[in-house]
């Protein structure tokens, strides 16, 4: 179960192939001393990439992390952290420059907010959490590229953007010497693969994107804990997280789960490794990042390494049959 690495697109940095994030765990289901065994165990594996959001439980999530690396002290040149900016945390009354935007005023104070947060000098990445439709890309591309210049990010890209918009932003960055986007950080799983497959398929060669994909388990239906409904303590359990319970007891695609399952059991592994390995097992995919409850599934979820090579065309054939027709 040896680690790998990967380029982050056309950028020198390298990730773990299998990274880690703290999205709805952190601050909901995982507090600051499980943090620090999860995030030991995870870095001992050779993960050197944590993924969180100035959004997760609002701001909380870095506050967590960034208590469990003061924690853990490691050295800073061993790992990457990275934010996102977008919804805000102030959301209320008069807000109006501070939630769902991009705009230059709202990502030179959101980055600051985060560093306090995490107590780092720097992080590693930051991300464009959506697009915002109603702010020129350009100010965005500015104001990005601007905080990688005092220092206060290393990397910045997008998620959840179209190709046209990484593109629009991309080409801005080029004609003024700014700092380009270098990664896209998009949801990517079995049930949900077009656009890294298709849309996206022109920029990984042309402009050479990276990308760090999340939810590799679809928030837990590709493990098959949700083909008898919701089981107590998982994430669809979780009262803030509501709306991922029809997602996540949709029928059809559990029932595909289940056929998934006598394949997952002839390659040794659990659905889980399989659905992570799978997402991995994509040469444009820069790293896949998990997401873990507890320490065990992270420990189980590592073991997906093993399983990339597994996945022959043979197999993948097989996987395709069950899943594709439900993809989007
Ligand atoms: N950019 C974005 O918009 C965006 C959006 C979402 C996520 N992300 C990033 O991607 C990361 C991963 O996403 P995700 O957490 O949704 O990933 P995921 O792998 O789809 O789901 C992880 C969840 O599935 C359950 N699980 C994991 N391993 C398991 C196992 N072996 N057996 C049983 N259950 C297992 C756990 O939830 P329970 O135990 O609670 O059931 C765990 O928290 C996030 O932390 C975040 O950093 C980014």
């Amino acid at each position: 179960m040896t680690m790998t690495y990967r380029r982050l697109g056309r950028a020198g940095v390298r990730v773990s192939t299998l990274s880690l994030g703290s999205w709805v765990t952190y601050g909901n289901q995982v507090d600051a001393k499980a943090a620090v065994e999860m995030m030991a165990a995870a870095f001992d594996a050779g993960i050197n990439f944590f993924d969180n959001a100035e959004v997760y439980a609002g701001g909380r999530s870095e506050t967590l992390m960034g208590e469990a690396l003061r924690t853990l002290q490691w050295p800073r040149l061993n790992y990457l952290v990275s934010t996102k900016f977008f919804w805000g945390l102030d959301r209320q009354g008069e807000a109006v420059n501070r939630k769902d935007t991009l705009n230059r005023k709202y990502l030179m104070q959101a980055i600051d907010g985060s560093l306090q947060r995490f107590g780092l000098e720097h992080l590693d990445l930051i991300y464009c959490h959506r697009a915002d439709p109603h702010t020129p890309i350009e100010e965005t591309v500015r104001a990005m590229s601007d905080i990688i210049t005092q220092g206060k990010a290393l990397y910045w890209g997008t998620s959840e953007w179209s190709a046209g918009e990484i593109r629009a932003a991309w080409d801005i960055a080029e004609r003024h010497h700014l700092h380009k986007p270098v990664v896209e950080q998009p949801q990517y799983h079995l049930f949900h693969r077009k656009r890294v497959e298709q849309e996206y398929a022109r920029l990984y060669d042309d402009i050479g994107l990276g990308l760090t994909t999340w939810s590799p388990l679809a928030s837990g239906l590709l493990t098959g804990k949700y083909q008898d409904g919701v089981p107590p303590g998982s994430r669809a359990s979780v009262e803030s997280y509501a709306f991922l319970r029809e997602g996540l007891t949709d029928a059809r695609k559990n029932a595909a789960v289940a056929q998934l399952a006598p394949i997952a059991a002839e390659l040794g592994c659990t659905l889980a490794q399989m659905a992570i390995a799978w997402a991995a097992k994509n040469p444009r995919v820069s790293t896949v990042i998990t997401g873990a409850s507890r320490v065990e599934q992270l420990q189980q979820n590592l073991g997906a390494l093993a399983v990339i090579e597994k996945l022959t065309p043979e197999v993948l054939a097989r996987i395709d049959a069950v899943a594709l027709p439900l993809a989007n």
